[in-house]
């Protein structure tokens, strides 16, 4: 890796002739000592390959390696001019430009990036040359070309990756289980009118199925949480910006995230155009609002976890305080899942999850996770008696924070990476097509991925890791559902326990349907709807 550029540094007067002369003796120290501290060989620092002063501007032609950036390079050798200048000729550095910047790299890159600096991309023989546009002081004060670096390099590694979020490969499965039901739940529950649509990806549920779906949060909590000595907290739900940029998920899902503005303030007065629109039209004309609205500074809760890592932001702690379990099911999140693909409550917008969380040693975050798999795999097989299957499917964003590697044949589940729960929905087909299993919820050990991004510090410097792992709730009750079907008499004796009076829902003229009232009747006897007054 090489760069060459030109550098300006534009001064407050002409120099002098002595300066000149100095100059020269200057460079030769600059070159020997400044431009190489930090390089291990000197190729890797920077050199001044030949300077000219004209008028109020000098001129250093420059190279460098990997340990010396060239825009490091130039501000080191203002650094260490400015001074001289100053006190001796009385002259100010105005500006500095770095103009004619060329990176060789030696790899042919076949990827692209879009930030205006970028001038052109261009490869040829094995080598790949980027060439950049001016680049201002302020700029140069960032890391800007070490990070175009890691960009291109990511970006290659990633479409080599195969354009993948991630690589998927079964670890374990239940034995089949015998299907009783083939009809999907999704139509049946907004026939009969547990489940209303409002907007796309997004239900209202009413007593019933909320009644259902609280007994599925229960039964989590009771069987595989509670025991394991996890404890409820409540984290925030809308997310300021920062949180999302530390996490990666403003850069690696921007296009799922559902952003959030404030109003420009708090004086209604400031609204007066848009009070007298509404009043006059009756409607909300959604490009004036803009006018009445600030940029998104938040995004709603999106992985659920951030919060989590964000407050415990620069806490340091000792072995005595770990680990760390908790668990939150205080709200919605929210993942725009593009136009198509949305189905009842298969695929949401707004969704419910349990998130839960452990923070400790490596070897506790793994311990941790592995009782957790037990508990889980107990609640799936057993309470609920569900047909399920396991993946580990190592997510795209943890091979790039370098926590781990891309698997080999041998799967080592002890180690930064995600599993994947999937359910069988025989409703969508046979089980042998993947398309016809959901996932319902993963579960997760993320290294150092978040307390380094979060600054989670052990005080006498051990490593700490994190996990997590999502339940989705409205998935497994689907899943329960579409396997188990709607006759309480046969599902498993514990949900049977747990799952005893559903409460009425709405009933009116037009709701449910009238065609549908029948089956809304039968269904209703048969999970044991709670009568009034009962
Ligand atoms: N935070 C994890 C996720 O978003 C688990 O819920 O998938
Ligand atoms: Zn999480």
């Amino acid at each position: 890796m090489r760069f060459y550029g030109e550098a300006v540094l534009k001064l407050s007067k002409q120099p002098p002739r002595d300066f000149a002369e100095e100059l020269k003796s200057l460079v030769e120290k600059l070159n020997k000592e400044v431009l190489l501290k930090g390089a291990k060989h000197p190729e890797d620092g920077a050199r001044i390959t030949s300077f000219v002063i004209k008028d109020d501007e000098i001129f250093f032609n420059m190279e460098s390696g990997r340990a010396v950036p060239i825009h490091v390079a130039i501000l080191r050798i203002k650094n260490n001019l400015a001074p001289i200048l100053g006190r001796k000729y009385k002259i100010g550095i105005r500006s500095l430009l770095l103009k004619d910047v060329r990176i060789e790299l030696d790899e042919e890159f076949s990827v692209g990036v879009e930030v205006p600096i970028v001038e052109k991309i261009e490869t040829k023989e094995g080598q790949t040359v980027i060439t950049l546009k001016p680049l201002e002081e302020s700029l140069l004060q960032k890391p800007i070309l070490q990070r175009l670096i890691s960009l291109i390099e990511e970006k290659e590694q990633r479409k080599r990756w195969g354009g993948k979020i991630e690589h998927w490969q079964k670890i374990k499965e239940s034995r089949k289980k015998r299907i009783i039901f083939k009809d999907d739940p999704n139509v049946i529950l907004e026939r009969i009118g547990w489940i209303s649509n409002i907007a796309p990806g997004q239900w209202f549920f009413t007593p019933p199925f909320t009644y259902i779906f609280r007994k599925f949060e229960e039964m989590l909590i009771d069987i595989v949480l509670k025991p394991l000595g996890f404890v409820e907290a409540i984290f925030p739900k809308m997310e300021p910006i920062e949180i999302g940029l530390k996490t990666g998920h403003l850069k690696g899902t921007p296009n799922q995230m559902v952003f959030a503005s404030l109003p420009i303030s708090y004086n209604i007065e400031e609204f007066e155009a848009w009070q007298d629109y509404v009043s006059i039209y009756g409607e909300a004309d959604l490009e004036f609002l803009q006018k009445f609205v600030e940029p998104p500074k938040y995004y709603l809760c999106f992985a659920q976890c951030p919060p989590f890592y964000r407050f415990l932001s620069k806490t340091i702690f000792t072995d005595k305080h770990l680990p760390l379990k908790w668990f939150d099911r205080s709200g919605p999140s929210f993942r725009w899942e593009g136009a198509g693909g949305l189905r009842g409550i298969e695929r949401l917008v707004e969704f419910h999850r349990v998130e839960i969380v452990w923070l400790g040693t490596p070897e506790q975050v793994i311990e941790i996770r592995n009782r957790l798999l037990e508990r889980y795999e107990y609640f799936m097989d057993k309470a609920l008696d569900l047909e399920w299957r396991w993946a580990w499917v190592t997510p795209w964003f943890l091979v790039h924070a370098g926590e781990t590697e891309e698997m080999k044949e041998e799967i080592d589940i002890n180690q930064p990476g995600t599993i994947d729960f999937e359910a069988y929905l025989p409703y969508k087909g046979d089980r042998e097509d993947h398309r016809n299993w959901l996932e319902i919820g993963n579960i997760s050990i993320h290294g150092a991925k978040y307390t380094k991004a979060f600054r989670i510090r052990h005080a006498a410097e051990k490593t700490l890791w994190t996990g997590c792992s999502g339940f989705g709730i409205e998935r497994w009750v689907l899943a329960f559902l579409a396997q188990k079907g709607f006759e309480r008499d046969s599902w498993p004796e514990t949900v049977r326990k747990y799952i005893r009076d559903i409460p009425r829902g709405l009933e009116a003229s037009n709701y449910p349907r009238p065609q549908y009232f029948d089956l809304k009747k039968l269904i209703e006897r048969r999970v044991g709807i709670k009568e009034h007054g009962e």
